[in-house]
């Protein structure tokens, strides 16, 4: 399946750069329909790499297929994360958030940034496991308040940001923050990323620096780190980097310690608030799963709690990050030149692997437009190289244990307390996945909420030919 690269076991041909078929945009159908459409249709054209121009200026090459990320799997370090040269994504981030790990310079200051995180978003720590049932008994909370009442909830998403506070704030920061605080610093990184990778260009480094409203921001993070040594609370994160990076002694180290502490938050915020979105739309739309989520926690109720025993919930979580990941591409720079689909991509060329593309090709699965936990439930192994929600390689997402375990046991206690379903009168197309920074639904999404036992006032409202998502156009 994956032998698609002349050269391999073969003997290598000259073929010349310009092979590589092209696709040119303008800005104004790049703003218009958004990258995923755009790469999604050249896509179609192409069935393989194809070279992407945005208006004479910016200039990408999309590896959209499961043999391009094997690819990648065999040649890790010649992709690497461009945090230098705007406009990639990672520079802006790095301009943001410095050498925190998600933007860290690959090599070693990328490696102590692992060593040092790795352990401390383990969903085993006792703080951070705490937090996590308190987040899961906040939204079923919120559900159930909902439900008592006759609106509903008429804007989902601050409900799944407050909850996704609620699981890290206590165990990365202590109490120096509070929850209000913590979303208000979140929705203010969101802002700021948005907006500098929209103002980006090639030669406006300096400029993007010098920011007013980044420089206020950057102050204000560094505040509330500060804020929170004072008390440098036993077993947070907080005081686990001030360790480490032996703040008393190196002050000079704070700057990393604003950066690695800030990184991981808004890394663990904004990602898995928009996966638990994501989660409750798709369950939403197929109420049968939500009753068999109710069954499984039925039977956990004797037994120790772990993922492995809720196979049905873990595949809710993963058939959501398969048909709307929330990073619906990947961002990486070639190191050297290298030789795709027969073609040479030079080396400093911007590519994208792209989850979005190879979760939704028919190649890979099985009418993929369909929202089927069952999938999940029948395979016996996921292949690395057709489902990457959570990226690929040594830089995978080092909180994906923790958000998987936040995920499942939250639905679990939400599904087996409660019912609901989407507002019949909430606009459909508000559900159409759009990307910023990641992949949100356009709108607005309001529930119709009841408890377990009653079902929402609504339920007589289609539930959307069960499974599939074309009925209330998923593309984006
Ligand atoms: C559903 C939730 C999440 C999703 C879908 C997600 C997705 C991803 C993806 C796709 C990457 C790889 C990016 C790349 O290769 O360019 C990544 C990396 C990363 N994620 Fe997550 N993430 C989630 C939750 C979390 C959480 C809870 C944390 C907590 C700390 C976190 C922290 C990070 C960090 C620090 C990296 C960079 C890792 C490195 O470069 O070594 N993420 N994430």
């Amino acid at each position: 399946m994956h032998n698609e690269f002349p050269g391999q076991g073969e003997e290598r041909m000259t073929i010349s750069p310009q092979q590589l078929p092209t696709e040119h945009v303008t800005l104004k159908r790049l703003h218009s329909f958004g990258i995923l459409k755009v790469i999604e249709d050249g896509f179609k054209q192409h069935q393989g790499a194809f070279r992407l121009i945005c208006e004479g200026e910016s200039e990408l090459v999309i590896l959209g297929k499961a043999a391009h990320v094997q690819y990648w799997l065999d040649h890790y370090d010649s992709f690497v994360k461009e945090i230098h040269k705007l406009p990639s994504s990672s520079a802006v981030g790095r301009i943001i958030l410095g050498d925190s790990l998600t933007f860290a310079k690959d090599g070693e200051e990328w490696k102590n940034g692992r060593k040092m995180t790795a352990p401390l978003v383990s969903p085993k720590l006792e703080r951070t496991h705490a937090a996590m049932a308190k987040a899961a008994d906040w939204i079923t909370e919120r559900f159930l308040t909902a439900a008592s009442g006759t609106e509903g909830i008429d804007d989902i998403w601050p409900i799944c940001v407050e909850w996704a506070a609620r699981n890290v704030l206590d165990p990365f920061i202590g109490s120096a923050i509070s929850v209000e605080e913590g979303v208000r610093f979140v929705t203010l990184n969101h802002e700021i990323f948005f907006r500098m990778i929209q103002m980006a260009t090639a030669d406006n480094q300096e400029a993007l620096r010098n920011d007013p409203e980044l420089l206020a921001y950057q102050a204000k993070i560094r505040e509330l780190t500060e804020r929170a040594l004072v008390t440098a609370e036993p077993d947070t994160m907080v005081a686990a980097l001030a360790q480490t990076l032996d703040i008393e002694n190196q002050p000079q180290n704070m700057v990393s310690l604003v950066n690695m502490l800030m990184g991981n938050l808004f890394g663990s915020i904004d990602n898995p608030a928009t996966n638990l979105c994501w989660c409750l739309i798709h369950l939403a739309r197929n109420p049968e799963v939500i009753e068999r989520i109710q069954e499984e926690a039925e039977k956990l109720e004797s037994v120790a709690w772990s993922i492995q025993r809720c196979p049905v919930t873990m595949a809710v979580v993963k058939e959501s990050l398969r048909l709307t990941p929330v990073s619906p591409i990947i961002e990486r720079t070639t190191s050297e030149t290298v030789e795709i689909d027969g073609c040479r991509i030079d080396k400093g060329t911007n590519v994208i692997f792209s989850p979005w593309l190879i979760h939704r090709n028919h190649e890979y699965w099985e009418n993929p437009a369909e929202f089927n936990i069952d999938r999940f439930l029948q395979l016996k192994r996921l292949d690395p190289t057709t489902y990457l929600p959570f990226g690929q390689g040594k830089r995978n997402c080092v909180g994906m244990t923790l958000s998987l375990n936040q995920l499942a046991f939250t639905l679990l206690k939400l599904c087996s307390e409660c019912r609901f379903t989407l507002d019949p009168l909430m606009q459909m197309l508000n559900l159409r996945p759009k990307f910023d920074t990641n992949l949100h639904p356009r709108g607005v999404v309001a529930f119709q909420v009841a408890p377990h036992g009653s079902h929402p006032s609504v339920s007589s409202v289609a539930p959307q030919s069960q499974h599939s998502e074309q009925s209330t156009n998923m593309t984006p």
